[in-house]
């Protein structure tokens, strides 16, 4: 055998005292410390991976392991239009996307045959509107979601029932998405995030090869020191050899006090924690649904819907500058100085007006001192419709924050959202070198909406 010839060879104790004490000390400890560090890594890189993907994957749907077909919403929404099913995506991706997917588990459940659990569409669209109110009242399925969930699923009263109709029509029409989707990059528009997933199902793969090797490895490694210490145990040796010789093939309290196993401990800990934090990042603060009583019952959907007078009359600051403003009991004066005059509520914007106060309207949306957010740059310049991040605020009665407001809101949509590019000339060259280099449209991440110091001061 080679290493019998190799011990013969050399001569005998210096040579194979080093040999082993390396073999034992060194090369198992550090081999094993590798190994663990190896692993551990990978499997904190995949799992943080999935998680931020399973964030994010709010539109593309990419799971393979439902192969329930939605045959029975697909009859339901034969007959809606193409307009319609429209309608339904953008609603959907407005105000559901953060919770739903249609064929995934997000924050709420995979919405794929609801309509179906529910029994009727009526039953599903009285749902959605007033979820809180229809789990109380004792409907047996929605006390089973609640009891799953632990969290009520925030009022959608605001919408009419043809709008949660037509977002039901287009739940039932999103294919089940198959692997072929996932990896070439699906239709939904949604691409980077699909190639997301490919990617976490790629590492998946490598993680699991690397264990194989270092299973292969190690295994090496218990067989040659077996092999040695047996051929060594048969000569004769000193004393001191002898003893080193029988030890046992690993020394644990050697290997847990060593340097490497407590770096790799250290490793772990810090890996979780910073993954942890991460995660509370994304979600810090959520203060969704939040739709405080106000001092005056100040109707949107009086206001804003039936009178139809422009969002910029009172928040005149829109275009102009950073904040949207809210108006002064001057601006109520434009009209309430004639009308409704007996009524309690308006006599309020009298008493502040009097007492030279102003009113003391509850604030709804509010992000933190930290982070900078521009009204004129998103509504002037990007020309995004209000609604599109506060909602059908015209349908409201009591103004509700219906977006996350998180940090992960604002990049997604910085990730997907087109550059507003007409009419700026400006943008005409960015799009012209954009387009040598990509065949994507210019998303606000390619003009560094992704930057921290963009939104952060
Ligand atoms: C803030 C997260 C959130 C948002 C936004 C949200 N949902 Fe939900 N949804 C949930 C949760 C959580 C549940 C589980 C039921 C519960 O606990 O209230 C749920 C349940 C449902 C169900 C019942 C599913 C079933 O399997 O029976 C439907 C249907 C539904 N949501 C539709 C919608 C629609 C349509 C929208 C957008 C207009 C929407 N949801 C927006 C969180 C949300
Ligand atoms: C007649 C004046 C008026 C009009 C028109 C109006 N608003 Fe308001 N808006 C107010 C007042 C007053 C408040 C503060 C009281 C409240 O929150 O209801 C407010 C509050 C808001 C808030 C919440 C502000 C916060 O505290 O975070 C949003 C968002 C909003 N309006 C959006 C809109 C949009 C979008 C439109 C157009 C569809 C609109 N408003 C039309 C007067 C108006
Ligand atoms: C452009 C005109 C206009 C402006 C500006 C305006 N309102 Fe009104 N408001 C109306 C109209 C129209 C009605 C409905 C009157 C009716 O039902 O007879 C109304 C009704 C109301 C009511 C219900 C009164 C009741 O008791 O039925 C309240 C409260 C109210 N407005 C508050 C406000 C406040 C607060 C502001 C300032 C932020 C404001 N309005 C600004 C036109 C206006
Ligand atoms: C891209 C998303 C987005 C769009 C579009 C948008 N808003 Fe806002 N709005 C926000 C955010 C985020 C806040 C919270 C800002 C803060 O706390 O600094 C906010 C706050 C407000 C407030 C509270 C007062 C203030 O300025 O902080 C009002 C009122 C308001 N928006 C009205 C409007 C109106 C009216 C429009 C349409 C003309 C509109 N918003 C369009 C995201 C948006
Ligand atoms: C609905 C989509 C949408 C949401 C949500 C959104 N943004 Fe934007 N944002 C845009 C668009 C579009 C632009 C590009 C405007 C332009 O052409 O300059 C932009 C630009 C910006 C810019 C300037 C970037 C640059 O490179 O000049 C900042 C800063 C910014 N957004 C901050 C925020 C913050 C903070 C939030 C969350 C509170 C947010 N945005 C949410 C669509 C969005
Ligand atoms: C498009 C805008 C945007 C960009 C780009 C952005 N952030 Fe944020 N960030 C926000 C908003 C908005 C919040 C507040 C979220 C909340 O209150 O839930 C936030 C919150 C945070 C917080 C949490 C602070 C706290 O309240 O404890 C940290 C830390 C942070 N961001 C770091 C970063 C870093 C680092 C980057 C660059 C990699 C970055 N952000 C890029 C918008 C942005």
């Amino acid at each position: 055998m080679l290493f019998k010839q190799l011990l013969i060879q050399k001569s005998y104790s210096d040579r194979i005292r080093s040999h082993k004490r390396n073999l034992k000390r060194n090369v198992t400890g550090s081999a094993f410390c590798f190994a663990l560090m190896l692993l551990v890594f990978s499997t904190i890189t995949v799992l943080s991976t999935q998680s931020v993907y399973a964030q994010q994957d709010t539109t593309a749907q990419t799971t393979t392991d439902e192969t329930a077909a939605t045959t029975d919403g697909a009859d339901a929404a034969a007959g809606a239009s193409p307009e319609v099913i429209a309608q339904g995506k953008e609603l959907f991706d407005g105000n559901c996307a953060q919770c739903h997917a249609v064929h995934k588990k997000v924050v709420g459940p995979a919405l794929n045959g609801a309509e179906g659990r529910w029994g009727s569409r009526a039953a599903t669209i009285n749902f959605i509107k007033y979820p809180e109110r229809t789990i109380n009242s004792g409907n047996a399925y929605a006390k089973k979601l609640y009891d799953e969930y632990q969290q009520y699923m925030p009022n959608h009263d605001f919408f009419k029932d043809e709008q949660v109709a037509a977002i039901l029509d287009y739940i039932s029409t999103v294919p089940v998405p198959t692997a072929a989707v996932a990896a070439t990059g699906g239709d939904t528009g949604g691409g980077g995030q699909e190639g997301g997933t490919a990617n976490s199902g790629l590492l998946l793969g490598i993680v699991i090869a690397l264990i194989a090797i270092l299973l292969v490895v190690a295994l090496v490694l218990v067989v040659l020191t077996s092999v040695l210490s047996n051929y060594l145990k048969r000569e004769k040796l000193e004393e001191d050899e002898n003893t080193v010789v029988t030890q046992s093939i690993f020394d644990f309290k050697a290997f847990f006090t060593s340097p490497g196993f407590i770096g790799v401990v250290l490793f772990v800990l810090v890996a979780v924690g910073a993954k942890e934090l991460f995660a509370g990042l994304w979600t810090i603060g959520v203060q969704q649904g939040y739709a405080p009583t106000q001092p005056i019952k100040f109707s949107h959907k009086l206001h804003a819907g039936l009178y139809e007078i422009d969002c910029k009359f009172c928040h005149s600051g829109v275009e102009k500058g950073k904040s949207a403003v809210i108006p002064s009991a001057n601006v109520c004066m434009n009209c309430h100085g004639e009308l409704r005059r007996g009524s309690p509520e308006i006599q309020k914007i009298y008493n502040a007006i009097e007492k030279n106060e102003p009113i003391q309207w509850v604030r709804v949306h509010n992000l933190p001192d930290l982070s900078y957010f521009n009204h004129s740059q998103h509504v002037k310049v990007g020309g995004i419709e209000c609604q599109t991040c506060h909602g059908e605020i015209q349908e409201m009665e009591v103004v509700q924050q219906v977006s996350l407001l998180t940090m992960g809101w604002c990049i997604n949509c910085h990730r997907q959202w087109d550059v507003n590019a007409k009419g700026n000339d400006y943008y005409d060259n960015l799009i012209k070198l954009h387009e040598s280099t990509s065949k994507e449209p210019l998303k606000v991440e390619d003009i560094g909406g992704l930057e921290c110091s963009k939104c952060h001061y």
